[in-house]
């Protein structure tokens, strides 16, 4: 059963969790982006206990992250690997006891339960921003490389069209890492369409199978043994070379398992054979890589094609960070298959769970903001029709919080509160309150709201 829970990720992963239960995980954190995006969110004329705070991206060395701390030092439940340990306690001394180290450590005890969930063949997806990923990188290659997983991808998406920030190049990427848990994992090649001029550009051979380009059959760089051997007359170390054969065509001729044992002679007689070779008027042979009009280019780790939901999008709802559909259903598609588990720990408004449930898998949803849980159960009830509510197990939440899911969320930001004096619900003045105190940039005596009580 779908599971959707309400609460602090870390608890609900501790105490609810299994171990190796989950096949792929994708979160979408708060960034540590030191603002709070001067939203406050507000359940239109419902419940108001707006909890900005889970939302605010600002962080403080409190006594949390000295508890936390504490946990990964002395290694609480043995769930942190020796290089977690000295890693952590090297940034401490790196980064010194503030804001960056809190977040850091807040993040890690959540990255090891994920770990401890995820099965031996799952996968993990930290969606993130230049601000934090080259401190993401070293938290996951402690914990996950340090116990045989492996580091994929930084996949980079531009989420969105250029634009001008003073004085450096813009910023307009975020950043996904990848991680798999050992080397026996799923992946799905996916593919992009090709552009028309690319085609025209690329396939201008033809023979009986089809169109084709001649591609690379080396790669870079001498080595000796079987990806050196001489064939045809052709010895790569000669030219600095080594053989470099693609494998998804051997593994469409002879199967994955055959494929595995092939020598580097046999797998080039089979490419011969099958009319995959050409040789070049200086006898080096090439690969034929035949246009499979169908499928497109394999995609690589620049994602430039997914928009960031606009104002009109129908997919919107309001809630700020939302992430498309279309880029949640690339990594669902790559790495799991129809029903299998996918957990997402910051679940925002959503979006992994919607698109797992379209795409036939099970799912785990988990976040801190009632007002995200509340839009969840509308947004597959609008999706999928009523019953799907039948089929989720609803855990953590305070049934007075539930008793008219919302729909969608409006936002007002602290500018609008500013300018507009905009009249608010005392509970919600005090939210806003709390985070213009947190954001420090705006002083609260700067602040004349009118309330209403
Ligand atoms: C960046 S948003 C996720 C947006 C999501 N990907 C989407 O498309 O809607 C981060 C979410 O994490 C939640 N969150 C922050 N800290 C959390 C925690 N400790 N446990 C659970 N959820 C948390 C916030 O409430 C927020 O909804």
């Amino acid at each position: 059963m779908n599971k959707l829970f309400y609460g602090d990720n870390l608890e609900v992963l501790k105490k609810y969790i299994k171990d190796e239960t989950v096949d792929l995980c994708y979160i979408d954190p708060p960034f540590h982006s030191n603002r709070n995006y001067h939203q406050i969110y507000n359940n239109i004329g419902k419940e108001d206990t707006a909890q900005t705070q889970a939302f605010l991206d600002t962080w403080t060395w409190d006594d949390h992250a000295n508890i936390g701390l504490a946990e990964i030092q002395e290694n609480y439940l043995g769930h942190f690997t020796t290089q977690a340990i000295d890693l952590i306690n090297g940034l401490t001394k790196v980064l010194g006891k503030g804001s960056l180290l809190a977040y850091l450590i807040n993040m890690t005890l959540r990255i090891a339960e994920i770990y401890r969930v995820l099965k031996s063949t799952g996968s993990f997806y930290l969606h993130c921003d230049p601000s934090a990923s080259h401190y993401f990188k070293l938290i996951l290659d402690a914990i996950f490389c340090s116990q045989g997983g492996d580091y994929k991808n930084e996949i980079i998406w531009k989420r969105t069209s250029a634009h001008s920030d003073a004085n450096r190049f813009g910023k307009n990427a975020d950043r996904i890492l990848f991680y798999t848990k050992s080397n026996d994992f799923i992946f799905n090649q996916l593919y992009t369409p090709y552009e028309e001029n690319y085609l025209l550009k690329n396939y201008k051979n033809k023979d009986k199978n089809g169109y084709y380009k001649s591609d690379d059959l080396t790669g870079a760089g001498a080595t000796n043994g079987d990806s050196d051997i001489e064939w045809h007359g052709y010895k790569p170390s000669k030219r600095s070379r080594h053989w470099a054969i693609p494998t998804q065509p051997i593994i469409n001729l002879v199967g994955i398992e055959k494929a595995k044992k092939l020598t580097t002679k046999e797998k080039l007689d089979l490419l011969l054979e099958n009319d995959f070779i050409l040789f070049t008027k200086n006898n080096t042979p090439r690969f034929k890589r035949y246009l499979d009009i169908n499928k497109g280019n394999v995609l690589q780790e620049l994602w430039t094609d997914i928009n960031a939901i606009s104002s009109q999008a129908r997919e919107r709802l309001g809630y700020p960070t939302q992430k498309p559909e279309a880029l949640l259903e690339r990594i669902i598609n790559a790495s799991s298959k129809e029903n299998d588990i996918i957990l997402d720990a910051f679940s925002g408004c959503g979006t992994s769970i919607a698109v797992a449930q379209r795409l036939n898998r099970k799912w785990i949803g988990i976040d801190i903001n009632y007002q995200s849980i509340s839009l969840i159960l509308k947004r597959l009830e609008d999706s999928f029709g009523k019953e799907i509510l039948d089929l989720i197990e609803l855990n953590g939440i305070p049934s007075k919080f539930m008793v008219q899911p919302c729909d969608k969320i409006q936002i007002i930001t602290v500018k609008d509160l500013i300018e507009n004096q905009k009249r608010l619900d005392i509970r919600l003045s005090f939210e806003v309150l709390k985070s213009a105190e947190k954001q420090q940039q705006i002083k609260s005596n700067q602040m004349k709201l009118e309330i209403e009580v």
